[in-house]
């Protein structure tokens, strides 16, 4: 019998939410272009397309954002929570805990079609947050909601940041928010599902979720890569490190491979103009220039595999030149993701649901005799 390793090429599910070509290197979100998208819409209308199917009316848009913005506003208990995590906790971490602590409330819960979608939304709302404050309480700030502004993007920011946000800012997060909101089933997304088969509640969901997502293989990413860039240090440095320790040592290339693309990952070029235009700091250049350096290098040794960068690759360094620390970029991550994982929960629930119970091959020792162990 044959074990699925990984569970590749294994459908868990029908989806009309996120389409991906690996051949060609294209993904769709219900049929549109993530180009398009990242062009001409905003994260808000792509989170409503998502959550319902189409993108919204200027009514149907006014009240979804009111319904995520009164998400904005955070239980008391879970600012306490959050503020007593040490501050140098991973802002991940800090996001599973406080997303842990409001399942609390959900033992009343029952997943409808109904009221799922007013749940998302509150969720989309608490998800910034938490994030944002996360961020705050790194930086020794006292925890505050988020206000209401122009975009979901702009009030995360703001808060996140404690300042004003530039324009070319806000729409740098804007794109991100959507460029990371869905892609099918990775592992994060199929965590999220297991747990919602049991018809556990959605944001005990989302927890399982981003433990699935911490790992270096799949949100940690982006972390990696940007680490991986300031280790090399400088352009010159690309060569003798890649000889080094990709060819020598046969270590990974972070923000390299995927399971899906065979090709460039779409999402990385749309992130490496949005990180060429927005660097500013000569630190920060310096960094993208490696980076840039070790992208030529990696397609040359890896391309002929169909190994090419994905999206985690130049994300850390917008990231970055937006104001954010290193340990914040995969919460950064997981906030536009819990969309994607909310959107995908609910259309599950809307099927018909299954429990999710694969099985394991035994192949350990045959029956047996018990001889009780003594104790003396
Ligand atoms: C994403 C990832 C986990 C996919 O794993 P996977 O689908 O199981 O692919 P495999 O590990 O089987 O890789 C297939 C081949 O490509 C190679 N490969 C894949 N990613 C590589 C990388 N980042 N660096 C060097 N070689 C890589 C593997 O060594 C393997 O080579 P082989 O056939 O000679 O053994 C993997 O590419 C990886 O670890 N990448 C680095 C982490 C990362 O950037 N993750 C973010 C994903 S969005």
């Amino acid at each position: 019998m044959d074990i699925s390793s990984g569970l590749e090429d294994v459908y868990i599910k029908h989806t009309g939410l996120t389409s991906i070509d690996g051949e060609k290197g294209i993904l769709r979100y219900r049929g549109y272009n993530i180009n398009d998208l990242v062009e001409h819409s905003t994260f808000e209308e792509v989170a409503y397309l998502m959550l319902y199917g189409e993108l919204p009316t200027s009514e149907q848009l006014r009240t979804f954002k009111n319904s995520v913005e009164k998400g904005y506003l955070l239980p008391d208990y879970v600012k306490q929570i959050i503020s007593s995590m040490p501050r140098e906790a991973e802002a991940l971490s800090v996001y599973m805990t406080a997303f842990a602590a409001m399942s609390a409330s959900e033992s009343n819960f029952k997943w409808s079609p109904q009221t799922d979608k007013a749940k998302a939304a509150e969720i989309i709302g608490h998800a910034a947050s938490v994030v944002a404050n996360a961020n705050r309480h790194s930086m020794g700030l006292q925890l505050r909601d988020l206000a209401p502004s122009d975009s979901y993007a702009r009030s995360f920011l703001e808060a996140a940041l404690d300042r004003k946000a530039e324009q070319g800012e806000v729409r740098v997060m804007d794109r991100a928010l959507i460029l990371y909101l869905d892609h099918e089933v990775p592992a994060s997304t199929t965590a999220a599902l297991v747990a919602c088969s049991t018809l556990s509640d959605m944001y005990s969901s989302i927890a399982a979720a981003i433990a699935a997502l911490k790992g270096p293989l799949h949100g940690g990413a982006a972390e990696s890569a940007y680490t991986q860039f300031a280790r090399i240090g400088s352009p010159e440095k690309v060569d003798a490190w890649f000889n080094e320790n990709i060819v020598e040592k046969k270590q990974k290339l972070m923000g390299f491979g995927h399971r899906v693309y065979k090709t460039y990952d779409p999402r990385m070029k749309i992130f490496k103009k949005m990180a060429t235009d927005i660097v500013k700091r000569d630190e920060d250049r310096n960094i993208l220039l490696t980076a840039e350096k070790l992208e030529e290098r990696g397609v040359e040794q890896f391309g002929a595999k169909h190994v090419y960068p994905n999206t985690d690759y130049y994300s850390g360094i917008a990231y970055r030149a937006v104001g954010f620390p290193v340990n914040m970029f995969t919460a950064l991550f997981a906030l536009s993701r819990t969309t994607g994982w909310v959107a995908h929960i609910s259309e599950y629930n809307e099927s018909e649901p299954r429990i999710m119970r694969p099985r394991a091959l035994y192949k350990g020792p045959g029956p047996r005799d018990l001889a009780p162990v003594s104790h003396h």
